[in-house]
């Protein structure tokens, strides 16, 4: 597309602004979508994706349904993946995971009454063990649709008006993508969109997510949008998906996690205006330093640094040095270790002690 790191640029001949996306009455603009993802979307993550603009639409991590019943049932208190979501700006999607429609309700009814959340997003995706194979959950639901049509409209029931959507894969394995089937199950069964991440459970992470098999599915779907999803990892990349592919919306997952000022370029990408250059190697170290300052305030000093290793691997993925940098980092365990070493990778003058 012509542009160089760094450097603002336009993509030449798009046929945007793109659209946003409606999921029941939220219109989200511009139409990407924040991918959960366990371990990571956390609250402090969230915030620092929604300063830097550009994400439609946010989202947690996984939450277990029972996980979540059986904690308040035991101490009147929230799992912690719902951390700060009470007073977090909105709008904002809280994903959950289960196979019990009863389960998923309950905790969707209550996500909607209670945490006023904009979505409520039903996880059949997830090819972990321990939820798919062990917890029948997740992407192992795939394998009945009936039983995602049961629970969608359970949910859809407990939530209304809030709207309830679904993400799923292509199918189980490659030999039985059912993707199709799967997309007018979470339709009839009343949800508000569709996310597809273009891969089988089986597939994990291995190869690369299947666009193609993502758009067979919009001629089927009447009524609700379908948002892409799958290894999106720069802005001319999101212009090209919607120029080739009948999607509504696209969600962003790891490519945000190294650069979470992503969103921003492209959201001026999708309007036709110059995208933003990436940020300095200084500009960045504040922005991590402020996305531990924030992880800290969370979980504390001890976990918040173990906590943010996995992050500061993140940042520096594809950066010189970043092998040597990573092997130092997942062994910080205090502030200062970790600060020092963040310090010694992304040089550049001192600024306000940020945690
Ligand atoms: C570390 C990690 C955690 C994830 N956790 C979740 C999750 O909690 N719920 C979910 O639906 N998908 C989860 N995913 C999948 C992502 O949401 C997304 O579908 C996938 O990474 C493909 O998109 P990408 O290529 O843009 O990363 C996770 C992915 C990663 C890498």
């Amino acid at each position: 597309m012509g542009c160089k790191n760094g450097m603002s640029c336009v993509i030449a001949g798009t046929r945007f602004p793109a659209k946003p996306l409606r999921i029941g009455p939220l219109l989200v603009n511009p139409p990407v979508l924040q991918a959960p993802m366990a371990g990571f979307t956390n609250y402090a993550f969230r915030q620092l994706v929604r300063q830097l603009g550009g994400a439609g639409l946010p989202a947690t991590e996984m939450v277990s349904a029972r996980g979540f019943l059986e904690i308040d049932r035991r101490s009147d208190a929230f799992p912690e993946r719902l951390w700060g979501v009470q007073d977090e700006q909105r709008p904002l999607a809280v994903q959950i995971w289960d196979n019990d429609p009863a389960a998923l309700a309950a905790v969707g009814r209550r996500l909607a009454r209670e945490f006023r959340v904009t979505v409520v997003d039903i996880n059949f995706g997830c090819p972990v063990r321990d939820v798919s194979e062990k917890a029948r959950s997740g992407s192992y639901l795939l394998r009945d649709p009936d039983r995602v049509s049961q629970i969608v409209a359970r949910v859809v029931q407990a939530c209304a008006p809030v709207p309830v959507t679904a993400k799923i894969r292509l199918g189980w394995t490659r030999a039985t993508i059912n993707a199709v089937e799967v997309a007018e199950a979470v339709e009839e069964a009343g949800g508000a969109a569709l996310t597809v991440h273009g891969r089988t459970a089986a597939d994990g992470f291995r190869g690369s997510a299947d666009w193609e098999r993502i758009a067979e599915i919009k001629p089927h779907l009447k009524r609700i949008p379908l948002v892409g999803n799958g290894d999106l990892k720069t802005a001319q990349d999101v212009v090209e998906a919607f120029r080739r592919y009948p999607v509504d919306g696209v969600m962003i997952g790891r490519a945000a996690l190294s650069k979470p000022w992503l969103f921003h370029q492209v959201q001026a990408a999708l309007a036709g205006e110059p995208i933003p250059p990436e940020p300095t190697p200084d500009a960045q170290r504040q922005l991590l330093l402020d996305h531990y300052g924030m992880i800290v305030r969370q979980f504390g000093p001890k976990r918040g640094t173990i906590l943010m290793r996995r992050h500061a691997c993140c940042y520096a993925r594809g950066e010189q040095g970043a092998r040597a940098f990573r092997g130092r980092v997942s062994r910080a365990s205090t502030p200062e270790e970790f600060v020092e070493t963040v310090r010694l990778f992304f040089p550049g003058p001192d600024k306000a002690e940020s945690t």
